[in-house]
């Protein structure tokens, strides 16, 4: 007997609302212009569905709320801090951990406490600001992810992979003593928030550990990994979250945190480490970037959400609602012939700009002129992921060329409904059907760092 179709739906129901504004697309015309066809310059009062990121952008829970009214402002020792601690060490597994006010806080203090000029750190793949900070140390980026990575149509299900031959042949190349750490991140967003498996993480522990090599994680998505892990890993099928979670850690010396995504607060993030001389350093450094070494820029309320958000993060309910959410979308848009990457990845749908403008060459940034042409028909807003993410080359100047030319539709967690999705489907669907009337795009206006975030466009003629 055939058994019939059963909907799911979000495992939450709507407490509060927030209301959107619709715009005309006279008034998206002139926003655009303003905000120099840069969708991370346009106003979100302007924006009617906003897929630029899931940083920060989250929903809390009514529960997180309720935690944001115990707050204990004290500046030394918190009771949120211990709360946020002993929810770190329990979930995570690390030993000591230091609040920070983002992730790139965790990141800048992470990277002058390991690394010497001259250094170099091996990555699977880079994240901007990971990457920016490695750099600023001093060091040298070495992308050493399995070349599908690069392939935005190859279906391996661990894209997130490191590729030990490029990792052995880096640490051959210059010795183990200039590679203070590995840089592992689980999911890999720069690659279409693709997981890494735990026969990988394993490979490049044992690796590192034979050479008394580091191997730092960026948690930062860490949880969406795990959910992948259980999905498409032998052996973890009926292992739970918090459980790949604690063995994926298991393998590496410490973490860099992104609270803003898997933690589900609009704000906040830590560096865990279980080496002590390490965190005497990086709690002593704290002090000067951020905030004492028991709230580092973040007020008592929100390590108090971030520890409720960690315990929320690793519900299997919720986990599988937020990727269930992403997977919907990318499926409809594969139905309709939409080149995207695939596997579709935990955070987003990523929108292959070179196959859906391939008469737009990357200098022209097609993937920039994609994100603005969606916020054009229906204010949706997307974030460039391509040839301006990348950024040039330190040394000779020169743009980086990254194989991956991509538009984000990254989706806030527990934010839009199945409405909104199919919203996006649509328009994604009418922008890929009128594809040949968009306009590659010429940079006006070039920051020195991280330029995407304020870069200015103007379109070229057709
Ligand atoms: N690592 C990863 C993998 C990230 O995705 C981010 C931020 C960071 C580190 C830095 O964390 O923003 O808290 O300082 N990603 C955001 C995004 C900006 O839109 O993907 P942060």
């Amino acid at each position: 007997m055939a058994t019939r179709e059963r909907s799911w739906a979000e495992p939450y129901k709507i407490k509060m609302v927030e209301p959107l504004r619709m715009t005309t697309r006279e008034e998206r015309e002139r926003a655009l212009v303003d905000a120099g066809f840069n969708t991370f310059l346009l106003r979100s009062q302007d924006v009617y569905i906003d897929l630029l990121t899931d940083s920060g952008t989250s929903a809390m829970s009514d529960r997180q709320w309720a935690g944001m009214m115990l707050g204990d402002e004290a500046y030394a020792g918190s009771a949120n801090f211990y709360h946020l601690e002993a929810a770190v060490q329990r979930a995570y597994g690390y030993r000591y951990v230091v609040p920070t006010h983002q992730g790139r806080g965790a990141e800048n203090i992470l990277s002058k406490c390991m690394i010497q000029p001259g250094d170099y750190v091996p990555g699977n793949m880079y994240f901007t600001t990971t990457r920016a900070h490695q750099e600023l140390a001093g060091a040298t980026f070495v992308d050493i992810i399995i070349d599908e990575a690069h392939d935005p149509s190859s279906p391996h299900p661990f894209k997130g992979d490191v590729d030990m031959a490029k990792l052995d042949a880096l640490v051959e190349r210059v010795g183990p003593k200039r590679v203070p750490y590995v840089s592992v991140a689980a999911t890999v967003n720069m690659a279409g928030g693709q997981p890494i498996s735990m026969r990988s993480l394993r490979e490049v522990a044992s690796y590192c550990r034979a050479k008394g090599i580091k191997v730092i994680l960026d948690a930062t998505r860490a949880v969406e990994n795990a959910w992948f892990i259980k999905q498409r890993e032998a052996g973890y099928e009926r292992k739970s979250i918090a459980e790949i979670l604690l063995e994926t850690c298991s393998y590496t010396d410490g973490c860099t945190m992104s609270g803003k995504k898997d933690l589900l607060v609009n704000i906040g993030g830590f560096l865990a480490l279980n080496d002590k001389d390490l965190y005497d350093r990086a709690s002593n450094l704290v002090v000067l970037y951020e905030g004492l070494h028991t709230y580092g820029g973040l007020a008592g309320r929100d390590m108090e959400a971030m520890a409720i958000g960690i315990h929320e993060a690793i519900q299997e309910d919720h986990i599988r609602a937020r990727i269930g959410q992403v997977e919907y979308v990318g499926e409809r848009l594969a139905r309709e012939g939409i080149p995207i990457v695939k596997p579709i990845g935990g955070h987003a749908v990523f929108l292959d700009a070179r196959a859906f403008l391939p008469h737009i060459p990357q200098t022209s940034f097609p993937a920039q002129a994609l994100a603005a042409e969606l916020y054009l028909d229906s204010g949706i807003r997307s974030m460039e992921r391509g040839i301006v993410s990348a950024g040039r080359d330190q040394k000779t100047g020169e743009n980086h060329l990254p194989k991956l030319e991509l538009v984000r539709l990254t989706f806030p967690r527990r934010v839009y409904t199945q409405a909104h999705c199919d919203v996006v489907v649509e328009s994604v669907a009418e922008v890929f059907a009128n594809r040949e009337r968009v306009r590659g795009l010429k940079m006006v206006y070039e920051p020195a760092v991280l330029r995407f975030f304020q870069a200015r466009f103007e379109p070229l003629p057709l």
